[in-house]
């Protein structure tokens, strides 16, 4: 669709234009008042227009905005001292990126150099950043897509994500059947720089799968046997939203390089590539870590004081608590409605997904029709739903929200 002069793709199609947003909630141009339950994606997790945060833009916008790439602004050192303290001791470098798509691919050049291999093992059917180096991570080459822009793969491997449902009772079995076919490849093909993947829950498109526990482990455990770099694409799992600061914290791994964007800044642009400082000085020279706008001061103030409030309140121990109340209420709520399929989550990340092709089901109406009832949702495919409140949103609200939610689900047929 193109409206207004901008041209918004069929994922992310026009919905309709904020008038204004504050905390949990959304205001549409006719000024109805929404409760969000997508945070713009993982990305406002403590609230849109987080008070604290946009002051702090605010005030270095009265310092200084820009700062050029052979230059430093004091706020930029300032802040990677603080992410990487944030961080597992041997991630203490770190690039200046724009978007989580620059990170990923920033990673993928830091690995290709470092191991002198070029090949990437990931998953299919997710998301990674939509420029054509990530989207061969994700993306079949049966897609149309694929087809049209000529994504190559030459340079891809693909495997099936380990996927766990709330009630599977096989969740070992699950794990080591993919951690066989995971070490055949890594024992195979000679070529493979780097697995990447998200922290043991897809958020991106073809979310919300959960990998069975240890998952993490077991694959820092091969990747470190066959030589092959780890990068976690922490994008959507980082700043509190999987129940803890960041995904790894999960199982205490520590990868070899981990990408941020999305929470870093509560809507402050800005992304981060983190590695060791021996990867980053072998390899910094031909990795060209290199961007016009890349830590913008203004972006940085508001990621510095976005990192301030997740380690001063503990953001991630609410996002935890909320979230099993959350799955715990749709559990009950939802337990006797045949076509809900799985309810499942980590923290404030959580899936809901109805029966595949289940007929006269139409995703984009019903997100209108909730939208209509003052809830805000987003989708994953035609019948799951992803429901990522504001990490911060009050009891009382995430309440109302889960009363419109269940009731439309309810009342579907
Ligand atoms: C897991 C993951 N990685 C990377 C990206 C790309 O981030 P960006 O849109 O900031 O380039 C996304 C975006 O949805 C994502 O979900």
């Amino acid at each position: 669709m193109i409206k207004n002069n901008i041209i918004y793709n069929s994922f992310s199609d026009y919905q309709f234009e904020i008038s204004k947003a504050q905390d949990s909630y959304i205001w549409d141009e006719k000024g109805n008042k929404l409760i969000d339950f997508t945070s713009g994606w993982n990305v406002v997790n403590l609230g849109w227009n987080n008070k604290e945060v946009n002051e702090a833009i605010v005030r270095q916008a009265k310092k200084n905005v820009y700062t050029s790439m052979w230059l430093a602004d004091p706020i930029q050192e300032e802040y990677a001292k603080k992410l990487t303290a944030s961080l597992p001791k041997s991630l203490n470098t770190v690039t200046r990126e724009v978007s989580g798509v620059t990170a990923n691919i920033m990673a993928i050049k830091t690995a290709r150099a470092f191991t002198g291999k070029r090949k990437i093992l990931s998953f299919r059917d997710t998301f990674h950043g939509s420029l054509y180096q990530t989207l061969q991570l994700g993306y079949s080459p049966e897609y149309p897509i694929s087809k049209a822009i000529f994504l190559d793969f030459k340079d891809n491997i693909q495997l099936k994500y380990p996927r766990v449902n709330f009630e599977d009772k096989n969740e070992k079995e699950i794990l080591s059947n993919f951690l066989r076919e995971f070490e055949k490849i890594l024992k195979t093909e000679k070529e493979i720089g780097a697995f990447i993947t998200e922290s043991g829950i897809i958020t991106g498109w073809g979310s919300t799968f959960i990998a069975p526990r240890s998952y993490l482990t077991k694959v820092r455990e091969l990747t470190n046997k066959y030589g092959v770099l780890l990068i976690l694409d922490e994008v959507g799992t980082g700043f509190s939203r999987t129940g803890k600061l960041y995904g790894m914290n999960h199982e205490n791994v520590v990868p070899d390089i981990v990408t941020f964007a999305k929470g870093i800044g509560n809507g402050a642009t800005i992304a981060a590539t983190v590695t060791t400082q021996e990867i980053a000085e072998k390899t910094f020279s031909k990795s060209n870590p290199q961007s016009t706008f890349g830590w913008s001061p203004l972006n940085v103030a508001g990621a510095l004081k976005t990192l301030e409030i997740h380690l001063r309140d503990n953001v991630w121990e609410k996002a935890e608590k909320d979230g099993n109340y959350i799955m715990k209420t749709l559990r009950e709520e939802l337990k006797d409605v045949s076509y809900v399929e799985d309810i499942n989550g980590l923290g404030m990340e959580i899936g809901v997904r109805l029966a595949n092709g289940l007929k006269n089901f139409n995703m984009v109406r019903f997100i209108e029709k909730a939208r209509s009832n003052g809830l805000h949702l987003a989708n994953a495919d035609s019948y799951s739903f992803q429901l990522m409140p504001p990490l911060t949103i009050e009891r009382k609200v995430l309440d109302n929200g889960l009363e419109i939610f269940i009731k439309e689900i309810k009342s579907f047929f």
